[in-house]
């Protein structure tokens, strides 16, 4: 067994700090080098090394983190781009033509549901939005012959409604349809969709698979060699790949993935805990609670719970403006899935692409992405943001 081969079978945190890249025989050098480069000399024309010939069409520092991508995901191929809607567009651009039919999720990512609606509709990409965790209304969804891709997300954002993976997977196949799931939320730490019957995976690697904020980046991994190629030939065609700097930044973040999910973990029970039962909380959505909906497909189908806790205030929508400007470790800001805590107010902020739309937001919801600071002190600043 090659020793590549060999991490592929490796645990996942070995996986995560060494598939993908062999220290270079040349000079031994431990992490990949950031391959600055557009072009590739070389030997006598067509006589490329190591099939490299043009940045777009690839780098070797994108290789490494494609490589290492696929073996996290258990998939066949890794795809990284510019941003994750840039993958999620070069996707449906490899998978779909005018005419086709998708299933959406009813609470997808504003952006994403923002992507079907403006971009790919007018396209000629009809869609259909039916609840993650209703496998009857996405099998009701489904027009067979003409719908080509379900989608899921699962946990949703920011609601965290879970989808059974299993599940839709069946019912996807059985109408003839691929199951895209994006997998943003759990990171494939704590979820590997395509072990779970899904064909390919979706991550904004600008979260938890990079994880330090710092960098924009989006991946694909698939099961299928044929929908690896159309994927490839649209990653070329279109071209929103990602830079070797983002590559490498998202590469660094990944060796480090299952010690920060497993924190951030932690820290989102114990902040779980305190909203729990809190005088001025309504709610408190984790799928980690007995009392959540999706609570045993996910104890099911996820290894924890994530680190995105969403809450609602009861004295509605002021007072959670309210709080996200009093909260101060928690940094009011969009994003999530960075090593610092984050807050904000989906109707105002992440979510105010789909306002008015089936997919609206409740304005009382806070969400909190929990970082990995010192719990206490995130408690604390609940403590006071909530005016205790
Ligand atoms: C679940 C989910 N999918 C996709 C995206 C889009 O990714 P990006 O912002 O990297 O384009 C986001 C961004 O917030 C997201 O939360």
């Amino acid at each position: 067994m090659s020793d590549q081969a060999h991490r592929n079978k490796s645990g996942f945190e070995t996986r995560a700090i060494h598939a993908g890249y062999e220290p270079d025989p040349m000079t031994g050098a431990v992490i990949p080098p950031i391959y600055a480069t557009s072009t590739y000399k070389q030997d006598g024309v067509g006589g490329m090394r190591g099939g490299y010939e043009y940045s777009r069409s690839a780098n070797p520092t994108r290789t490494a983190l494609e490589s290492n991508l696929a073996a996290l995901e258990e998939g066949e191929r890794g795809f990284a781009f510019a941003s994750g809607l840039a993958a999620e567009h070069t996707l449906l651009k490899a998978l779909c033509r005018p005419g086709d039919h998708v299933v959406v999720p009813n609470d997808a990512y504003g952006g994403t549901y923002r992507l079907f609606a403006k971009v790919e509709e007018p396209w000629g990409l009809a869609y259909t939005a039916a609840p993650v965790s209703d496998v009857g209304a996405i099998r009701a969804a489904i027009r067979p012959g003409e719908t080509k891709v379900v989608w899921m997300e699962t946990p949703t954002n920011p609601l965290l409604n879970i989808g059974d993976i299993e599940a839709v997977a069946a019912v996807s196949h059985d109408a003839g349809a691929l199951l895209v799931v994006d997998n943003t939320f759990a990171s494939p730490y704590l979820q590997q969709p395509l072990t779970l019957g899904a064909d390919v995976v979706v991550h904004s690697t600008t979260k938890y698979v990079g994880g330090h904020s710092d960098v924009v980046g989006g991946a694909l991994v698939v099961r299928d060699l044929e929908v690896a190629e159309g994927v490839a030939f649209h990653q070329n065609a279109i071209g929103a790949v990602a830079g070797p700097f983002d590559a490498w930044l998202t590469l660094r973040g990944i060796k480090t993935l299952g010690v920060r999910m497993d924190r951030h973990c932690d820290n989102a029970e114990k902040v779980v805990g305190f909203l729990t039962g809190h005088d001025s909380v309504a709610e408190v959505i984790y799928p980690g609670l007995e009392s959540h909906s999706g609570h045993e497909v996910a104890t099911r189908q996820m290894k924890r719970f994530g680190g995105i806790v969403s809450f609602r205030m009861k004295a509605g929508e002021q007072e959670a403006l309210d709080v996200c400007a009093r909260a101060q470790v928690f940094t009011l800001g969009e994003s999530l899935g960075g090593v610092e805590s984050l807050i904000e107010h989906p109707g105002r902020m992440t979510h105010a692409s789909v306002a008015g739309t089936d997919l609206e937001v409740p304005a009382d919801l806070i969400r909190l992405s929990v970082g990995i600071e010192t719990a206490d002190d995130l408690l604390a600043d609940l403590d006071q943001a909530l005016g205790g």
